[in-house]
């Protein structure tokens, strides 16, 4: 399941903008696996420096924040978010899968149940940079306004489509969740999403109540936290 949904707020959205405009961009071949090296051509932010440091504080604020993010990804362990560009001959990123256990600082390791791309540059500051992933019933394209993010799971192949044009920033991570079947947690989802339909219609009825309980006991039988 892909999902998408608004993250940042305008403010932000400026905020990160203005980070990454001055930003000291590197080439993106150092964060790839083997496999990915041979198809992946961007630029990077380096983790370790002040642009990066504030651009991860910044998405990590935002992702808690977000109601959409907390109830589709059900997050153990997210990863600190990571920033690219894809312009000029520093274009695309072919089609490939994400490295299935990533490493962090500390010791930290996340097994890569979930994928998260953040757009932070218009859809009109650019042509191409689509962002193309496969699924069973075909390929999903999506390029979405700034502040705009798409959810979908780690095992899905997935490539970036040369931009011909303009700049394509972008902010990505791995979460690991607290449920690791997608089918489990997909049902959460619905569950939640109907509830939360039933209770703004209704109110908080003895029905939704019970239902409540049974959203949380299928989350406390499924999370491994
Ligand atoms: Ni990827």
């Amino acid at each position: 399941m892909l999902l998408t949904f608004s993250l940042l707020d305008e403010t932000d959205l400026q905020q990160a903008r203005r980070l990454l405009a001055d930003a000291p961009w590197a080439d993106g071949q150092f964060s790839a696996g083997d496999q990915a090296r041979q198809v992946k051509n961007n630029d990077q932010l380096p983790t370790d420096c002040d642009a990066a440091r504030a651009l991860q504080a910044l998405l990590l604020r935002a992702l808690d924040r977000s109601p959409r993010f907390l109830a589709a990804a059900l997050p153990k362990r997210v990863l600190p978010p990571r920033f690219n560009r894809y312009s000029g001959d520093a274009n695309f990123y072919g089609p490939h899968v994400d490295n299935a256990v990533r490493f962090g600082d500390g010791g930290l390791r996340v097994r890569t149940d979930l994928s998260c791309t953040v757009f932070l540059a218009q859809p009109h500051e650019y042509d191409g940079g689509e962002l193309v992933a496969r699924g069973p019933d075909g390929d999903r394209v999506v390029k979405l306004p700034a502040g705009h993010c798409v959810l979908y799971p780690g095992t899905t192949v997935h490539e970036v489509r040369p931009v011909t044009r303009g700049a394509r920033l972008a902010s990505f991570f791995w979460i690991e969740s607290m449920v690791r079947s997608h089918e489990q947690r997909r049902l959460l989802l619905e569950l939640d999403d109907a509830l939360t339909a039933l209770r703004s219609r209704v109110g908080e009825t003895e029905e939704a109540v019970a239902l409540t309980g049974t959203y949380h006991n299928l989350l406390r039988m499924w999370a491994d936290t």
